[in-house]
């Protein structure tokens, strides 16, 4: 039975409940983290922690949790759970929590906010189905403009993961004014000529954790990385696409809008930058 982490309880998820006046089911007024756990530990959760605490401080919501007390839950959930050397994510949603109506309004007085934490399968797929390459579409960006806040109000997002999906493709890059910006659940990098190249940080886009240690351990590994913006054609001309985070690590796309990119085939330096994520993560978590 799946162990869940509910508002200062560990339960059955069969067992968890929470108000129907929840701010997050009414409006959509909560933020969230997925952080990788490799082999049953924690990947990278203090970088994550830091922008929940950026997402709390943009959606004005105060909570006072230390990085140290949420990662202890955290490893009580993975314990719970006999998770040890297991791949699996943490999901952590915080939400403005319950009223006795409905209103826009933040809650008058204390507020209780409702914090939910489960661990999932990860479904990260193995190196011989990565060197195969993966599809995407583009689609217009119709998210709003405060992107960079991990915000629980995903519609935009689920729509074009479903449009993905329709069209048999793992991800859907948003074009904004003829410029792509990410995935509809990922970041996104183009190489040409041996140059690494990602959009910059900006409220249009999510500040992806593994986009930070990519660009990291890419200048380590000499390869020049610039973040600028990337227009739409580039990414049919580029010599490799992907996409990247948590959940999916560094996916190349090898074919999008139907379009082969390399010839449909997966590049040298995504060869090169999955090994060095690989190592890091065998070493950091
Ligand atoms: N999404 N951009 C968007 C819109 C995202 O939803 C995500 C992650 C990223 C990458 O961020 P990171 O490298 O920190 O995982 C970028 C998570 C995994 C999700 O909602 O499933």
């Amino acid at each position: 039975m799946d162990i869940v982490y509910l508002n200062g309880e560990y339960l059955p998820l069969s067992r968890a409940r929470i108000s129907p006046l929840d701010r997050g089911f009414l409006f959509g007024d909560g933020v969230y983290e997925i952080i990788g756990v490799h082999r049953g530990k924690l990947f990278a959760s203090r970088e994550h922690l830091l922008r929940l605490q950026e997402s709390l401080k943009a959606i004005k919501l105060n909570i006072k949790v230390s990085i140290k007390q949420w990662e202890d839950i955290f490893i009580e959930l993975i314990k719970r759970n006999k998770a040890a050397d297991q791949n699996k994510y943490i999901y952590l949603q915080i939400t403005r929590g319950a009223e006795t109506g409905r209103s826009h309004l933040f809650p008058k007085g204390n507020i209780k906010p409702t914090v939910l934490i489960m661990l999932g399968d990860s479904h990260l797929p193995d190196y011989n189905r990565l060197c195969k390459g993966y599809s995407a579409i583009t689609r217009t960006d119709i998210r709003w403009s405060y992107c960079h806040i991990k915000s629980i109000s995903l519609l935009a997002n689920v729509l074009a993961s479903q449009e993905a999906e329709i069209h048999k493709a793992t991800e859907t890059i948003f074009i904004h004014d003829g410029f792509a910006i990410e995935g509809s659940t990922s970041n996104l990098f183009i190489v040409k000529n041996n140059v690494l190249v990602t959009p910059p940080k900006s409220k249009r886009l999510l500040g992806g954790i593994t986009r930070e240690i990519i660009l990291k351990l890419a200048k380590q590994n000499k390869i020049i990385c610039k973040a600028r913006s990337i227009a739409k054609q580039e990414l049919f001309d580029a010599d490799e696409v992907w996409v990247t985070s948590a959940a999916r690590d560094i996916m190349p796309i090898i074919k999008l809008d139907n379009k082969l990119i390399n010839k449909g085939k997966v590049g040298s330096v995504w060869q090169q930058m999955q090994r060095a994520y690989y190592d890091y993560k065998e070493q950091s978590s």
